[in-house]
C-alpha cells in the first residue's frame, strides 16, 4: 500500500498538511500560534498587520450566535514595526507563517508588505475583504481593479508568495478572484466573513456598536463553499478555502470543491485548538480508506462529477 502524505504546496509554500487557521482567530501572539502549529495545523495565520497601530471599534465587538459567530473588531493591530519582532520570534520558535496584512491605500498595502517580507514572513495574505472598516478604508474586494491594482503592487514589493482573502459581499467572486490572478496573486483565499447583523430584543438596539459585523462559522459554510466552487473553476492558481470548517468532513468538502488547502477560524472557539489535529486525522482516514495518497488527488474531484452529471442532462435533451 502507498504511503499517504498531507504536505501540500501553495505557490513555493510548503504545509505539512492542508490546514491553517483563519487570519484573527488567536490573534497574533507567538505563543498562542505555537499552540495552533502543536495542535497539528500545517502553517498559521496572523491576525491582519497594517502599517500604523489601530484600536478597532468599541465594545461590543463579538457575539456568538446559534450558526456561528458575528465580528465587528474593525481591524485593531498594534502595526507593522511591532509586528517585526513578533514575526522573529515565530521564526525561532520554527512555526511557518502566513502574515495577514492590510493597507488604507495601494501604496500603504506595498508598504506593509515590504516590511513583513524583510521581517521574515513565508507567506503574505493581502486582507482586501474585511467587512468592519467601510468608512475609513473601503472594502477592496468589492471592486475588481482595485484588487488588481493593489496585488500588483504588493507584488512588486516582495518575492513571497501572496494569497489574496477575497469577500463573499460582492456579486460575482469569480471576476475578482480572476483580477487578483492578473494582479499576480499566488492563491486565492475564499473567502472572508459574510456581512450580517444581530438585534438586542430587550435594549431595542443593534448588538454590535459597530451594527454590522462578519458572520462566520458553520452557518457561512454554504455559501463560501460555492465560492471556493465558482473562484477555482476561474482561476489557474490555488485556492485556500475559508468558511465554517469545523469537521474533516467539511475540510473534505472544500477540497472536493477545488480548495488545496484550508483555513480553520471560528471552530477554534468551540472546539479548541485540537480542532486542527482532529480534521488532519479525519482527512488522513478518508484518503486511506479511499485510496488516495496525495491530497492533491482529491482536490476538485467534485468538479468531475458535475460534469458527467451535465454530460448526462444533455444526452437527455433536457432544457433547464
Ligand atoms: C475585523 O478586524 O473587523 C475582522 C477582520 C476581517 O474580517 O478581515
Amino acid at each position: 500500500m502507498s504511503k499517504i502524505s498531507l504536505a501540500v504546496d501553495l505557490a513555493g509554500f510548503h504545509l505539512r498538511n492542508p490546514t491553517m487557521n483563519a487570519a484573527g482567530v488567536l490573534g497574533m501572539s507567538p505563543p498562542l500560534l505555537k499552540r495552533v502549529y502543536d495542535a497539528g495545523a500545517g502553517a498559521v495565520v496572523t491576525k491582519s498587520i497594517g502599517p500604523v497601530p489601530r484600536t478597532g471599534h468599541p465594545n461590543p465587538t463579538l457575539v456568538q450566535l446559534s450558526g456561528g459567530a458575528l465580528n465587528a473588531m474593525g481591524l485593531p493591530n498594534p502595526g507593522v514595526d511591532y509586528f517585526v519582532d513578533e514575526i522573529a520570534k515565530l521564526k525561532e520558535l520554527g512555526v511557518p507563517t502566513v502574515a495577514s496584512f492590510f493597507g488604507g491605500s495601494v501604496q500603504e498595502f506595498a508598504e506593509v508588505a515590504y516590511k513583513l517580507t524583510k521581517a521574515g514572513a513565508d507567506a503574505l495574505e493581502l486582507n482586501a475583504s474585511c467587512p468592519n472598516v467601510a468608512e475609513e478604508l473601503g472594502m477592496l474586494a468589492a471592486d475588481a481593479g482595485s484588487v488588481e491594482k493593489v496585488t500588483a503592487a504588493v507584488k512588486d514589493e516582495t518575492r513571497l508568495p501572496v494569497f489574496v482573502k477575497l469577500s463573499p459581499n460582492v456579486t460575482n467572486v469569480k471576476t475578482v478572484a480572476k483580477a487578483a490572478e492578473w494582479g499576480g496573486a499566488d492563491a486565492i483565499t475564499a473567502v472572508n466573513t459574510l456581512l450580517g447583523m444581530a438585534i438586542d430584543v430587550n435594549f431595542r438596539r443593534p448588538v454590535l456598536t459597530n451594527v454590522t459585523g462578519g458572520l462566520s462559522g458553520p452557518a457561512v459554510k454554504p455559501v463560501a463553499l460555492r465560492c471556493v466552487w465558482e473562484v477555482s473553476q476561474a482561476v489557474e492558481i490555488p485556492v485556500i478555502g475559508c468558511g465554517g470548517v469545523t469537521t474533516w468532513e467539511d475540510a473534505v468538502e472544500y477540497l472536493l470543491a477545488g480548495a488545496s488547502a484550508v483555513e480553520i477560524g471560528t471552530a477554534v472557539m468551540t472546539r479548541g485548538v485540537e480542532v486542527y489535529g482532529e480534521v488532519v486525522r479525519g482527512l488522513e482516514r478518508y484518503m486511506t480508506k479511499n485510496g488516495f495518497s496525495r491530497v492533491e488527488e482529491v482536490v476538485g474531484l467534485a468538479h468531475e462529477a458535475g460534469r458527467h452529471t451535465e454530460s448526462r442532462v444533455d444526452k437527455c435533451n433536457i432544457r433547464v
